[in-house]
């Protein structure tokens, strides 16, 4: 195994919550999902978010400046596995989405969803620190 290779398999070790980041242009949403958030400061109440630059929706939601952090529960699993299984807005199906203030898709039942608007973007690496 090689050194990425076992600094994957060490990170899918570490516990996080699972999260779908979501976002929306022209009318169309996009998003992955995320374990790579945490709440930032309180005032102004700010996340973090970390997104892969060749993450498809990466580009999106740094020209839109706009997205939503929603967390998966165990009951929205069939949600999941529609982001892994299906690409752009396939993956949204129409009854768990409703469209948040900015734009950006919120899920519906989700116990926490954050409807944000992008501040700062930090290079990190392979990833795009929002
Ligand atoms: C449990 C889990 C956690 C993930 N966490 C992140 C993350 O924090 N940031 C990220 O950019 N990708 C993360 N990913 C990977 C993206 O969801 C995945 O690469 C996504 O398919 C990329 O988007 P695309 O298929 O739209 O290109 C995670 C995947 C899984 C299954």
């Amino acid at each position: 195994m090689d050194r990425n290779d076992a600094f994957r398999e060490a990170m899918g070790r570490f516990a996080g919550a699972v999260n779908i980041i979501t976002t929306e242009e022209d009318g169309l949403p996009s998003g992955l999902i995320a374990t790579a958030v945490c709440s930032l400061s309180f005032d102004p109440p700010s996340v973090l978010v970390c997104i892969n630059k060749s993450a498809s929706s990466h580009d999106t939601i740094l020209r839109r400046g706009i997205f939503a952090v929603n967390l998966l529960s165990p009951a929205l699993s069939n949600v999941a596995r529609r982001f892994q299984s299906q690409k752009g807005s396939d993956r949204f199906e129409k009854k768990y989405w409703v469209a948040g203030k900015t734009g950006a898709p919120l899920l519906v039942g989700a116990p926490m969803a954050l409807d944000c608007k992008l501040s700062h973007t930090y290079d990190g690496f392979s990833h795009s620190i929002l």
